[in-house]
């Protein structure tokens, strides 16, 4: 069964496109490379042993989108293409607000054409705003957004969630990511972050290996133990297969899941973790706090754990091993 993945090179995508392909179905990658390279392509055809049909196109080229799906007759679509980088979006909102809602109806308005009733969408947490408290459900409250990014999945969740009410025979599943690390066991895909890496993960394995300076921790005066923030971070393995099995039992009504592992660290502990499982030191300062950035956030992961059977495999520290043989294995490709 073809799934046309919109985004399908990139870090959740290309790891999506592994699974998909592990449990018989038949990925179509539509990317425009702007976040990825075209050996992902490749690794994921080396991870697979299966050839992968895909598409180097903008969303935005309707006319295009419309070709492949005539040619390739997708039964479904997990949309992953979007732009994600908080800061950016605060400072060029237009730019989210195009690739992020404009492209997203453009792209229902042709599922709708050629009638195709299955779509999964990369939501996030940040959906959530700042919660009044952790962990967050998906009947928890969605407070008002703090960055246009935030805004565009708020936005985008609706638009999907008004389109299908009134679908009875096609399915839409949310998927609301906490925060995606790790990287194939492999070492053959992982994140690619343009320039200075503005999240965690990516900023310490660079300055771990030397490309960038010390890590500066946003804020140590935060109302937590340690007194830095705390987020849920997923392996991007795991919140692969949540797409899998989002796909293979989706049914009506619509469904919205939050994908976290349930359980909150703070920047110190991530920091002592990804030292201890990869024996090294990592340089730090404290810094002021990042705007934006909210103390505490984890899952209640009950829902899918229930209703699609997931669950994480990978700990922590399996995911900081991961994301450091990824970084040590870059320069290969
Ligand atoms: C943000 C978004 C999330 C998005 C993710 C990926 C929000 C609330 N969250 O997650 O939706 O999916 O980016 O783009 O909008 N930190 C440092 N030093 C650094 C980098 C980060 O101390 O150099 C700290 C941050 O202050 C934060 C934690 O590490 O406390 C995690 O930050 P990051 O990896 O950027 O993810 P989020 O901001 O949680």
């Amino acid at each position: 069964m073809k799934i046309l993945l919109t985004g399908g090179a990139g870090f959740i995508g290309s790891h999506t496109a592994v699974e998909l392909i592990n449990n018989g179905y038949e990925p179509v990658i539509i990317d425009d490379f702007r976040n990825s390279k075209s050996f992902i392509l490749k690794n994921i055809e080396i991870v697979t042993g299966k050839k992968i049909i895909s598409y180097a196109e903008d969303l935005g080229n309707t006319a295009k989108l419309r070709e492949i799906i005539e040619k390739e007759k997708p039964l479904g679509v997990i949309h992953f293409a979007a732009d994600k980088a908080v800061n950016e979006s605060v400072l060029n909102p237009i730019k989210y607000y195009k690739n992020n809602v404009v492209n997203l109806i453009k792209l229902v308005e042709i599922i709708d054409e050629y009638n195709i009733k299955s779509f999964v969408f990369s939501s996030s947490c940040t959906v959530y705003g700042t919660p009044d408290h952790t962990p967050v459900s998906e009947e928890s409250d969605i407070k008002p957004a703090f960055s246009p990014y935030g805004f565009t999945k708020q936005v985008g969740e609706q638009i999907l969630v008004d389109y299908f009410k009134n679908k009875n025979k096609a399915c839409l599943t949310i998927l609301r990511y906490f925060n995606p690390i790790g990287a194939h066991p492999s070492a053959l895909l992982g994140e690619l972050p343009i320039g200075v890496p503005s999240n965690l993960i990516p900023f310490i394995t660079q300055s771990a290996i030397g490309k960038r300076g010390p890590l500066t921790v946003h804020g140590n005066d935060y109302s937590t133990p340690d007194g830095t923030c705390i987020r849920d971070y997923i392996h991007v393995v795991d919140l692969a297969t949540a797409h899998v099995l989002a796909l293979k039992k989706q049914t009506k009504p619509n469904r919205i899941y939050n994908v976290g592992v349930g359980k909150g660290f703070s920047v110190l502990e991530v920091l002592k973790s990804f030292e201890k499982v990869n024996s090294l030191k990592v340089n730090f300062q404290f810094g002021p706090r990042r705007s934006g950035d909210i103390p505490e956030i984890y899952a209640n992961n009950n829902l899918i754990k229930k209703e699609l059977a997931w669950s994480p495999k990978y700990s922590l520290e399996n995911c900081l091993e991961h994301s450091w043989f990824w970084e040590q294995n870059l320069e290969n490709f």
